[in-house]
């Protein structure tokens, strides 16, 4: 066992304005990620579990995680009556009621029931125990007479016996659950600031937009979780760190940009717009080390960038202002506290979910999807910028390592056992910006503050 959490571990939090510096602890005490599993993966959030496309039929699953809880993400047979109402998407944990074995063992597949190997206890794709070998004991003859041995107790009731159950809420193709019961329903978690970004992306004119799966890339970085959802909100480094970005031009730091929060500070949404000059050196990226002006694409398909009507939605920061005014950005990064990043660059698409294991490591795992309505060549397109991205990726081959970097600097200078180190988050100021316009730029580090303002409050003792 850690040694448990101090009653005031939170006023170890370094004595400055806001949450502009990040105690190097918070990524490296395993007590604190312990906090953080129970506080915030298994409490009043909903982490995302996978994409719908991923179980078209009924009875196929998959395995996904909440936190460090592996669970089973299951397309339920549902009446012709229940249709309307009733998405047939349920979420189990994968832990058998009876002796805790974690008995699935295919990441994906079909199923008509779950079986566990050990004793056989049969689960109903809801979780509802449907049925155990020798509940009521095994008849035997014997020579004085028929009778019954063993077997459970007279008043065992499977009703009471069945997996753990998760709350499950769909969203344009999205699936989400919680263990929580207090968790709010799902768009009232993500918020008005935050759902025109979700919706641009998965609902269409009719309703959700159907989505098709590309494939997956995963990943474990050895880092705290936590630094990839900061990754995500920062729009400072992609123009200093990523050579592929600023040399070809899909994120600088004079792109038109924005930076939106839900009013806790939790969700974000990095969007901007490329630049349509893209490949030319300017005031950005003069005594940009990462910038190579003789640096060229051997295959130009990889900027073979199609604009799609989707991009262009109503300005949500403009309508009072100016009715009618649209955006129309060419790339969208939103998080979702705390476990999922949706990823649009130009035209590849993802899904990104962090599981965490333990407070030094994470698994990354990559959905890449499009839409059922893409044509082939869209499809291919999508598949050749998906290159930019994974654990190989041209781009993202970077952040695997710098957060792994990260982690080390961490654990270096807490070595003396005074736990002194903390981050430096001060680009933009050193307010969270929770209940402020979104900033129109990405030379900040605001969206980083407002995570870590909810984080001290969703951890309060
Ligand atoms: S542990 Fe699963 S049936 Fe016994
Ligand atoms: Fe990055």
């Amino acid at each position: 066992m850690n040694a448990p959490l101090s009653a005031d571990f939170l006023q170890r939090w370094p004595e400055v304005a806001g949450s502009s510096r990040v105690p190097f602890w918070a990524y490296t005490d395993p007590a604190v990620y312990q906090r953080e599993l129970d506080r915030i993966f298994y409490g009043a959030h909903w982490s995302y579990v996978g994409l719908e496309a991923e179980i078209p039929k009924p009875g196929d699953f998959k395995l996904s995680w909440v936190g460090e809880r592996q669970v089973i993400v299951v397309r339920d047979r549902v009446l012709p009556k229940d249709r309307g109402t009733d998405h047939g998407i349920r979420v189990v944990e994968n832990r058998c009621a009876h002796r805790g074995v974690r008995f699935c063992q295919e990441p994906h597949g079909n199923a008509r029931n779950f079986v566990c190997p050990y004793h056989q206890w049969t689960y109903k794709l809801n979780g509802d125990l449907a049925g155990l070998p020798f509940k009521d004991g095994v008849r035997v003859v014997t020579e004085a007479g028929d009778c019954t041995q063993g077997g459970m107790p007279p008043d065992f009731d499977l009703k009471a016996h069945g997996l753990q159950r998760l709350r499950v809420e769909v969203l344009g193709g999205l699936v989400f659950a919680t263990f929580s019961a207090e968790a709010p329903p799902l768009k009232d978690y993500l918020g008005p600031q935050i759902m025109p970004w979700l919706d641009r992306i998965f609902q269409g004119p009719e309703g959700p937009r159907p989505l098709t799966l590309l494939g997956y890339n995963r990943q474990r970085i050895p880092g705290n979780w936590k630094l990839m959802m900061e990754n995500i909100k920062d729009p400072y480094h992609p123009g200093l760190l990523h050579t592929w970005f600023v040399t070809f031009g899909l994120w600088r730091a004079d792109q038109k940009s924005r930076m939106v929060m839900d009013e806790h500070g939790r969700h974000a949404v990095m969007i901007s717009r490329r630049n349509d000059s893209a490949v030319v050196p300017s005031a950005v990226t003069e005594g940009v080390t990462s910038f190579k002006a003789n640096m060229t694409l051997n295959d130009a398909r990889l900027l073979d960038v199609v604009p799609e009507p989707w991009w262009t939605i109503p300005d949500p920061s403009a309508a009072e202002s100016s009715p009618g005014a649209t955006i129309t950005p060419t790339v969208t990064m939103i998080t979702l506290f705390p476990s999922l990043i949706i990823q649009q660059q130009v035209n590849s698409l993802s899904t990104r979910h962090i599981v965490p294991r333990g407070e030094g490591s994470f698994d990354f795992v990559w959905t890449h999807f499009g839409f059922a309505d893409d044509t082939p060549e869209m499809t291919r397109r999508r598949l050749r910028q998906a290159n930019l991205f994974g654990p190989a990726g041209f781009v993202s081959a970077d952040d695997g390592e710098v957060i792994e970097f990260s982690q080390d600097g961490f654990a270096q200078w807490n070595s003396d056992g005074q736990g002194r180190g903390q981050t430096l988050c001060e680009l933009g100021g050193v307010a969270d910006g929770i209940g402020e316009p979104p900033t129109e730029h990405m030379v900040t580090e605001t969206l980083i503050r407002a995570m870590y303002g909810y984080w001290k409050k969703a951890m309060q003792p």
